[in-house]
């Protein structure tokens, strides 16, 4: 079976490998040609399915108890089918990502669960929005009119959350605007603002608060009050919401979360702490050795840029155990890559190499071997997105 990457036809999206058919490692006695072409190729993303379904029971639950509804983020996994399906095992009803491909391979899939468009409707692709997304967050009139055109001319109404920008600074209509905004938005014929939404601990890294996030509800009383919108949906956020909610302080008005992180990788993003009860180990970067060598630990001769245009400061430790791996920052965030061995630390790496310092490490790596590390949600998202790395999914 040749791991050849597969490219969906006009879209970015590339799910190259689901489980892997290749047979387990052979014993260490058959011939070298034979133990090489049974081995899984490098490198390579395992995606530990059961642990994001067990993840996301457990946050879906939480919500539920507070009648919260979730939208589960599918964008750091660009919408991977096993992800997915895990997600639906767990109980998902609403599916929302950033991007019109990974929908349309959400809709390709046959998931008929309602699709949230997170990223704000660009005006060249309003037709392809409300042929794919059932509801979409939006913040400018333009926009809103061009959609409710796209709808009608598809025989539809879409359906759309009015975001309100509480303090982080990306997207949303400032609070002295909202009023205003869906007073005009009524009006449109094609197109129904269901609520408001908020997004923070993204741009700004402003915290959820009660009082932030009670905004929404506040400026919904208003414009029930202006106008003869209900806006039964008030959104009140990502993962960074959760403690919030756990801890009984997310006003009750919210009933809607838009949760990627907590689930794919079991932490909140405002510090990165292990969000309680979930696993962090759903996700490992697989890498191969192909060099290891003693070196010193500063280089020799003069300097100046490096690949990428830095100098980085080199300490002298003396001579030291150094590996390369096949990875490089066309498929990573190298730095937010946590080695899951021990006695292994990350020195750096350039396009198509990753530079590790194995002085302490036991045994010491050879040349063929595979080494692990953790992805942050940053690597995650990379490595998800390089077509050079293979997924495998084990779980
Ligand atoms: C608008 C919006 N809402 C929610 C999310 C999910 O955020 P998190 O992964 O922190 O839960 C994202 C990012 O993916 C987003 O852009």
């Amino acid at each position: 079976m040749a791991f050849t990457p597969v490219h969906a036809p006009g879209s970015v999206i590339n799910h190259r490998l689901s489980n892997s058919p290749l047979a387990p490692l052979p014993a260490r006695q058959r011939p070298l040609s034979q133990r090489l072409l049974h081995r899984q190729p490098t490198p390579r993303l395992e995606i530990h399915t059961d642990r994001i379904r067990d993840n996301a029971a457990a946050i879906l639950e939480l919500c539920a108890q507070h009648g919260v509804e979730v939208a589960c983020v599918t964008k750091v996994v660009c919408a991977h089918p096993a992800v997915v399906r895990a997600l639906l095992e767990a109980g998902a009803t609403m599916l929302a990502d950033s991007r019109l491909e990974n929908l349309w391979a959400l809709r390709a899939m046959g998931v008929d669960a309602p699709l949230l468009l997170l990223r704000l409707p660009t005006l060249s692709r309003v037709i392809d929005v409300v042929r794919v997304a059932d509801m979409s967050l939006v913040s400018s009139l333009t926009t809103m009119k061009a959609l409710a055109e796209a709808a009608r001319s598809e025989g539809r109404c879409h359906r759309g959350i009015l975001m309100v920008d509480v303090g982080d600074l990306r997207e949303g209509v400032w609070p002295d605007r909202v009023v205003e905004i869906v007073c005009a938005a009524r009006t449109l014929s094609g197109f129904e603002l269901v609520g408001l939404g908020c997004n923070l601990a993204c741009f700004g890294g402003v915290i959820p608060t009660p009082e932030n996030t009670a905004q929404l509800a506040a400026l919904r009383e208003m414009c029930r009050q202006a106008t003869d919108l209900e806006l039964p949906l008030l959104s009140g956020g990502n993962t960074t919401s959760l403690p919030l909610l756990a801890s009984g302080c997310l006003p009750p008005e919210i009933n809607h979360l838009r949760i990627g992180e907590g689930i794919m990788l079991g932490r909140n993003p405002s510090d990165r702490s292990p969000w309680p009860g979930a696993r962090q180990d759903t996700f490992v970067a697989v890498a191969e050795v192909i060099e290891v060598e003693c070196k010193p630990s500063l280089p020799v001769g003069a300097r100046g840029q490096d690949a990428f245009g830095g100098r980085e400061a080199f300490v002298d430790r003396g001579v030291r155990l150094r590996a390369i791996c096949n990875l490089g920052r066309q498929d990573a965030v190298l730095t937010d890559l946590a080695p899951v061995e021990s006695g292994v630390s990350i020195l750096g790496g350039s396009s198509d190499h990753f530079i590790l310092d194995v002085e302490e490490m036991h045994p010491r790596p050879k040349v063929g071997d595979e080494l692990r590390f953790y992805p942050g949600y940053a690597a995650l998202l990379a490595l998800v997105t390089s077509p050079y790395v293979y997924n495998s999914v084990v779980g």
